[in-house]
């Protein structure tokens, strides 16, 4: 099997995806935000990458929109992309009658620009430090190469990206190897770049949370307060599902229906 890792989405390229199993990691926040959603009575999640028209798509289905740009959320939108949104379960949708609604559609600055890029992977998952465990074991039994997809910042290197495919990476080598070592991982058809990232998460693995602190976008994070938002994408394997891109939605992969 062979594992590689994008350090940045806009690497994405058909041919890198082409027949591999990919998982798309924005840890900060939108990766973080789908698990957490799903895992919290959503049953459908529809990353949409223009603002606009994600909040006429809310209007016209009465889903719950979500935005975020540069780290804030959305004038006009009811929600940002912070997870901590969604941990009580479906909020009121776009409706007259305020009723609740299970469909969440999100728009965010890079990650779900990298979701919709990494659409030519055979099929794509959710990855991010909450449900790490889970989306290793799902990207196993498809017995495909793996493509660890890395939003990124801006087009830039984010490394809490790295430091999410490196904690999914460990529990594939330790599915695989029935141990958990570099070593082990080295003997597999990997280059340097996802040996550095499972020594990432072996160096963060007691603290996490410093791993999410350390770069800029956490910073970034940090200086609007939003500690308690690392805090919750710090959580290692508080979830069991793996989130994956089923037409235009992203699901727990057992809903199948369209809109
Ligand atoms: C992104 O897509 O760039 C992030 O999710 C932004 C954020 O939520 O801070």
């Amino acid at each position: 099997m062979q594992v590689s890792l994008i350090p940045v989405a806009t690497a994405a390229k058909p041919d890198v995806l082409h027949e591999t199993t990919a998982i798309v990691f924005d840890v900060l926040r939108a990766t973080s935000t789908i698990v957490t959603a799903l895992a919290s009575g959503y049953r459908r999640v529809y990353p949409v990458a223009n603002a606009g028209t994600a909040l006429a798509l809310a209007h016209e289905h009465g889903f719950v929109p979500a935005g975020e740009r540069r780290g804030d959320k959305i004038a006009g939108f009811p929600h940002g992309n912070s997870p901590l949104e969604f941990i009580s379960g479906p909020n009121v949708g776009i409706s007259n009658d305020a009723r609740k609604c299970n469909v969440l559609v999100l728009t965010t600055t890079n990650g779900i620009k990298a979701i919709r890029w990494a659409e030519s992977a055979y099929k794509v998952f959710t990855g991010s430090l909450l449900n790490a465990r889970a989306v290793a074991q799902a990207v196993l039994r498809e017995g495909l190469d793996v493509s660890l997809v890395c939003a990124g910042t801006g087009g830039r290197f984010s490394l809490e990206d790295t430091l999410g495919a490196g904690f999914v990476f460990m529990e594939i080598v330790q599915q695989l190897n029935g141990a958990a070592s570099s070593q082990l991982a080295a003997g597999m058809a990997v280059d340097d770049l996802p040996i550095a990232a499972y020594e990432l998460a072996r160096f963060y693995y007691h603290d996490p949370l410093s791993g999410l602190m350390v770069g800029r976008h956490g910073q970034r994070l940090l200086r609007r307060r939003l500690e308690d938002d690392l805090r919750w994408c710090a959580q290692l394997n508080r979830y069991d599902i793996a989130p994956v891109l089923t037409g235009e939605f992203i699901t727990t992969g057992n809903d199948f229906n369209k809109l």
